[in-house]
């Protein structure tokens, strides 16, 4: 056979074994079979010089068209095979543009929490600033340093959780730490805690967890909030206490609201006053909600009790102070038109989530 035949039998039977390759690495070895060092092609030229030179030139153009022809063949099946596999992947990885994305859960504040925090910005803007004391009391600061002494019948106004002598409970027989150490029935304390802890003038909110042993009913909670607020300085009064929780009441509430102060006890303030609004849900006229009567209580207040100075290291002399205690659970309630109070702690995500803007 002679040069030329060969030439075009190599490029003929090259062209068959490279449509029977079936991936890039065949293709790859076909090339290298073909076109390389050792290559097919390669050890067909060294015969070259066997041929009369006359018909070198001849053979040796045909030589390099074989070669450029299947040079162009073999990048010309590569190409088709990467651009498969490109849109075999593709295809895999494709996902839908237009399905809607995942909404991310976002949490937000519990209603109680929101009115906490109105009512700080309401009393920043009368220059209170926050102080917070423990929910774990003794009965020292929550009852004797606020005028109750231990027999003293206004100790029925908290029913109070007391919390267990060390290895009492273990032994079967449960009783009251000897320290005095009990659950803080109400944010009071923290009056003392606070005159003990700065000098007057004193402007301060403490708000804050209570518990009480009361049994569970929609007005009722054993654990709650309350937030307390305490002015002392040189000249303060009823007057002053007054205009600031009216204004307090307009803020909250919206400047339509009605409000009266009526007397009240409190061991700890002298005169003691109960404040209260025109009930939210009837306006006035009397329904279920404000028990008929028109109004609803929203705070204690009064005037610092002398003994209460003392025992915070005043001088009732030289000071006076005013005091009051909200109830944020019942504000919220309020707030919302919100008919049992055991809803707030009842971990439904369904209560909660109606109150994500806040009011
Ligand atoms: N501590 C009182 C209560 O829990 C409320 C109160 C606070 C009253 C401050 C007067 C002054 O009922």
């Amino acid at each position: 056979m002679n040069l030329t035949t060969r030439l075009e039998t190599l490029r003929t039977s090259a062209i068959d074994r490279l449509a029977a390759a079936g991936d890039v690495a065949a293709v790859e070895r076909l090339r290298s079979d073909l076109l390389g060092r050792t290559g097919e092609l390669t050890i067909l030229l060294k015969d070259l010089g066997t041929i009369p030179i006359e018909d070198r030139p001849s053979v040796g153009r045909l030589a390099n068209e074989v070669r450029g022809a299947l040079e162009a063949a073999i990048d010309t099946r590569l190409a088709a095979m990467r651009e498969t596999a490109l849109e075999a992947r593709l295809a895999d990885e494709a996902f839908d543009m237009s399905l809607p994305g995942r909404p991310r859960a976002v949490g937000h504040l519990h209603p109680i929490l929101t009115l906490i925090r109105d009512l700080r910005e309401i009393f920043h803007a009368f220059g209170f600033e926050v102080f917070e004391g423990p929910e774990i009391e003794t009965e020292e600061y929550n009852f004797e340093l606020l005028n109750i002494p231990p027999d003293h019948p206004a100790r029925d106004l908290w029913d109070t959780l007391y919390v267990a002598e060390p290895g009492s409970v273990e032994a079967g027989a449960s009783r009251p730490a000897a320290d005095g150490t009990i659950l803080r029935t109400h944010t009071s304390p923290v009056q003392v805690r606070a005159m003990r802890a700065l000098d007057p003038p004193i402007r301060v909110l403490m708000p804050g967890r209570c518990f009480r042993y009361e049994a569970v009913d929609p007005s009722h909670g054993f654990e709650f909030f309350q937030v307390e607020g305490l002015v002392v300085d040189r000249d303060t009064s009823l007057a002053d206490l007054k205009g600031m929780l009216e204004e307090v009441a307009r803020a909250l509430y919206g400047r339509g609201v009605r409000t009266r102060f009526r007397p009240g006890y409190y061991p700890f303030t002298e005169p003691s006053v109960a404040f209260d609004i025109g009930c939210l849900v009837c306006g006035g006229e009397g329904c279920p909600a404000c028990g008929r009567s028109g109004w609803m209580t929203i705070l204690g207040a009064g005037m610092v009790h002398p003994v209460v100075l003392r025992a915070g290291g005043l001088d009732p002399a030289e000071y006076q102070g005013y005091a009051f205690g909200m109830g944020p659970d019942r504000m919220t309630m309020l707030r919302h038109g919100i008919g049992d109070i055991r809803l707030f702690f009842s971990g439904d995500l369904r209560f909660v989530t109606q109150f994500v803007e806040g009011r």
